[in-house]
């Protein structure tokens, strides 16, 4: 009886009715996809080994991966001190990340190898080797070191993307500086609260970014964030489009001066497993953002096996992760696992539709991509498009395709298969969450027989679980909350300076399970169909924004005096957010406040948070505690035939609200 109970809780719990629409569409989701003979000639793994060596022997197991595919300079002598919630990997040992991403591949020969081709919105393109990228990596790394940054500093990065960014990266971790990037659309404020949280004594960034044929400030953004970050002492500034921008003199450096005449040899700092090789802020139920911390050993190996396995990566494999740096998975899927295991990469600047809307086919066929990484909002994007774009080109070098940020449907996944794919490559759904560093719930390509829209079953060595409100797996075929039952290397240590707020968030709910936010259905074979997050955190196109997040900054607007902010279902970004605003005595709402309060979010926070959109109301839906009650304002945004952008509250939406709170005031006594 309880599982019948939860389920239905789930079901209203889980924000969005994208649920609705996907449970509905899962109900009779029966197709499957084995490997083909095609993929399984070449595929890495082809049988269940690993998952078998994994349960037997867990310790064993990452042992046996961390010897193989990380280079240490001593090793370790524990596997795993578990003290829950804290966990230390590899306890003893000593390696360096960016010896272990560019020196070994080329004191092993591989020196000419690409790393990266890297595509420039403008079309404009660099080749960049592993030899090149070491001696790169190692200037910016003596110039870091010449600046007074050290060991065991933090370094903030806020970059578009451009090969520089990963350079700055592994620049600071050859000598043992955590960086801490921020997503280059995110506003001036956003670097500002988290350079202060983070205590960053420097930040590198460019003189701007190209985005769409625009410019995005970023140099600009950076000086309005160190009027407030006083621990900022350095802006070392790459310059990308070449427009003038202002230099504060003793504190900003250009990129290119400070490298031109450094030795491209730097002395790797030997690092601990457990020192922190970064923090990556992510949003959670509150407003402050978590800057979830990653350590050396544990992360890297975790994105190598991962990528490695996942992406049945092979000497000749040109990949394409087409994620932005500034998010995890850009960290583990650009940065520290393709260049751990010594692949050739694709990096693109810019949009999808600059200057047309066929550019990522065009990349694809220029290159020869193998394997194609990116977000379902971008496949659902592209169906509306139209296939002509893709069929303007040769996709046939494409061997594996995959998804990842949030549920694909398996319209778009059948879709993705069929016109990027060809209807014969693999589509790999990979569930994972900036706290778990790497890959944990998605197929092995040349074991895993796919369903469209569900991202199978935990990668060997992890161990997942649905489970109901005690804590108890569902059974088959029942719906629940997702938790992560066993450490892994990848996991996160914890949250930057918060310790309780750790416990709070992710222990606290079901004891000795990891509680990751989302919610899904188990079916009877043991896949799971992610369903979307349980708390108040919004899934658009992919990124993880808070509710609270954006209600404080609406707040901030002095003509706000209260906001309620939730997702509405988006056929294109998954969720769209919505905000119910009331107004201080003495404001009125008008289109133009509408305009005005978006932009304060954009902001405060980034464009991406903006509200799609804003409704004013005399007074929002509460419970007598005083707790605004969310789900009848999802209902209502659900509801409605909301336009795009606007509509002010009129006289029914609010006698909606006032009656529905009054109902359901009634139901609770
Ligand atoms: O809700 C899940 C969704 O994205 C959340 C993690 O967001 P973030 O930390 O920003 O990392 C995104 C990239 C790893 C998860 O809690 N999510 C991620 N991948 C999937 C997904 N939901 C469904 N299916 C996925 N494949």
């Amino acid at each position: 009886m309880r599982g019948n109970q939860f389920r239905q809780g789930a079901v209203k719990e889980v924000a969005m009715s994208e649920r609705a629409r996907t449970i509905d569409t899962l109900l009779d989701e029966r197709r499957t996809f084995a490997p083909s003979p095609e993929f399984l000639s070449k595929a890495r793994v082809t049988d269940q080994s690993l998952f078998e060596a994994a349960a037997a022997d867990p310790e064993g197991f990452w042992a046996e991966q961390a010897k193989k595919y990380v280079s240490w300079y001593k090793p370790f002598d524990t596997v795993l001190e578990w003290d829950l919630p804290f966990a230390k990997w590899f306890v003893g040992g000593e390696l360096n990340v960016s010896y272990n991403c560019l020196d070994r591949h080329v004191e092993a020969g591989k020196g000419e190898k690409v790393a990266y081709h890297f595509e420039g919105e403008q079309g404009d393109t660099r080749a960049i080797t592993y030899a090149e990228l070491l001696s790169a990596v190692c200037r910016l790394a003596n110039a870091l070191k010449k600046l007074g940054i050290k060991r065991g500093d933090r370094v903030g990065i806020y970059m578009p993307m451009i090969p520089e960014l990963p350079m700055a990266m592994l620049a600071c971790a050859r000598i043992g500086a955590a960086h801490s990037v921020v997503f280059g659309g995110f506003s001036a404020e956003a670097v500002r609260d988290r350079m202060n949280d983070a205590a960053a004594v420097a930040i590198i960034t460019a003189d701007e970014g190209w985005r769409r044929g625009g410019l995005v400030p970023l140099k600009r953004n950076v000086d309005e964030a160190c009027e407030d970050s006083p621990t900022v002492k350095n802006v070392v500034v790459v310059r990308r489009t070449g427009n003038e921008v202002p230099m504060t003199e003793g504190r900003d450096h250009w990129y290119h001066d400070l490298v031109e005449g450094e030795s491209d040899t730097c002395e790797p700092e030997h690092m601990e497993s457990e020192d922190l090789l970064f923090t990556l802020y992510t949003s959670g139920t509150t407003a402050k953002p978590k800057g979830i911390k990653h350590t050396t050993a544990g992360y890297h190996l975790y994105a190598m096996f991962t990528h490695d396995l996942v992406f049945d990566i092979q000497p000749d494999t040109v990949y394409w992760c087409a994620a932005d740096v500034g998010w995890v998975t850009g960290h583990s899927y650009i940065v520290y696992g393709p260049l751990g295991n010594g692949v050739t990469s694709v990096m693109y600047e810019g949009t999808p539709d600059f200057p047309a809307k066929d550019r990522w086919w065009s990349i694809i066929e220029k290159y020869g991509v193998t394997v194609l990484y990116c977000a379902p909002t971008a496949i659902r994007t592209f169906m509306k498009w139209g296939p002509e774009f893709p069929q303007k080109h040769d996709l046939s070098s494409l061997r594996l395709l995959g998804t990842v940020g949030e549920p694909i449907n398996p319209e778009a996944w059948m879709w993705y298969r069929e016109h990027i794919g060809g209807d014969r490559v693999p589509v790999v759904d990979t569930w994972w969450q900036t706290e778990t560093g790497g890959i944990m719930i998605a197929p092995l390509p040349g074991v895993t027989v796919l369903k469209p829209g569900s991202a199978t079953k935990p990668l060997p060595g992890i161990g997942a679980a649905v489970v109901d409100e005690a804590g108890n797996q569902v059974a088959l075929g029942g719906g629940g909350y997702v938790t992560l039952t066993k450490p892994w290397p990848g996991m996160l240590r914890g949250i930057w300076g918060d310790d309780e707020r750790y416990r709070e968030t992710y222990w606290n709910r079901f004891g000795t399970q990891y509680f990751a936010g989302d919610g899904a259905r188990i079916d009877e074979d043991g896949y799971f169909w992610f369903m979307g997050r349980v708390d108040d955190v919004m899934n658009v196109a992919g990124h993880r924004i808070s509710t609270a997040e954006v209600e404080s900054a609406l707040v901030d607007h002095p003509a706000v005096a209260e906001a309620a902010v939730v997702a509405k279902s988006d056929p294109e970004t998954g969720q769209a957010i919505s905000a119910f605003v009331t107004l201080r005595a003495g404001y009125e709402g008008s289109t133009e406040l509408i305009a005005e309060l978006r932009n304060h979010v954009a902001k405060l926070i980034g464009p991406i948070a903006k509200p799609k959109w804003i409704a004013f109301t005399p007074d929002l839906p509460k419970t007598r505690s005083g707790k605004i009650m969310r789900r009848l304002l999802r209902d209502i945004a659900e509801n409605r035939k909301l336009g795009d952008t606007t509509t002010l509250a009129d006289s029914s939406i609010v006698a909606d609200l006032q009656r529905r709170a009054t109902e359901e005031e009634a139901k609770e006594q």
